[in-house]
């Protein structure tokens, strides 16, 4: 009697230990899954920065996000042009103001590079590819932080031909965006743009 009451409560013991590091793994993993969509759900353009700068390796994170973006075929047909200079920030701003360059502390110019596209009628997947990373780098500049925003380039032609001219960009590359970044001088509430008139289900 006496070895099977210890029998009971020691598999008692151990399916309640086993339940405690289930459930702990699984708490942890929604915890992370709840910082990821709260850092979706909280993003908002930020135009307005502090003078501070961003230090390098806040930059080379946000360029490890926008690369590690998924693209058509695995392509990876982008280039970033990180801009710190200070006079040229503000040449682009004066030129291009819809850029927001004023006060950011950097820009980052994603460029799609024709030399690696897809061939024929995929080849505009560029668009897609640079615009998914461009999304990583606001999202990860958010995470850390920062404030920044999108601001469209390509297709304007005007604003193509301005931006190639301000900061080199070859003829086998197309700047698609500027995105403005920097430490946030504002706090705009994220918009809430949540639409059931925007999504149908097919079940
Ligand atoms: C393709 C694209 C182009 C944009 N161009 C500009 C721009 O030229 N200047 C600007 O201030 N914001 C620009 N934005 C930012 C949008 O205005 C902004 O994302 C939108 O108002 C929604 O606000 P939110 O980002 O705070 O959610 C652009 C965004 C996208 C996706």
């Amino acid at each position: 009697m006496q070895v099977l009451v210890i029998a009971v409560l020691s598999a008692a013991l151990i399916m309640a230990v086993v339940l405690l590091v289930m459930n702990k793994r699984r708490s942890g993993s929604v915890c992370d899954a709840d910082a990821v969509i709260n850092n979706i759900m909280t993003r908002s353009s930020i135009r307005a920065f502090t003078n501070e700068p961003l230090i390098d390796s806040q930059i080379e994170t946000l360029l490890r996000a926008g690369m590690a973006a998924p693209s058509a075929r695995n392509k990876q047909p982008w280039k970033f042009v990180v801009v710190k200079s200070r006079p040229l920030l503000r040449q682009i701003a004066d030129s291009l103001p819809n850029t927001r360059l004023t006060s950011a502390a950097c820009a980052i110019v994603v460029c799609g590079d024709m030399t690696k596209t897809l061939d024929g009628v995929d080849r505009d997947f560029w668009i897609h590819d640079c615009s998914a990373a461009t999304e990583n780098i606001l999202l990860a500049a958010h995470a850390l932080g920062l404030g920044a925003v999108w601001t469209g380039i390509f297709p304007n032609p005007d604003r193509v031909d301005k931006l190639r001219g301000l900061t080199d960009i070859p003829e086998s590359q197309i700047p698609l965006c500027v995105i403005a970044i920097g430490r946030p001088a504002e706090s705009p509430a994220p918009k809430d743009k949540w639409n059931p008139e925007n999504y149908r289900m097919i079940e």
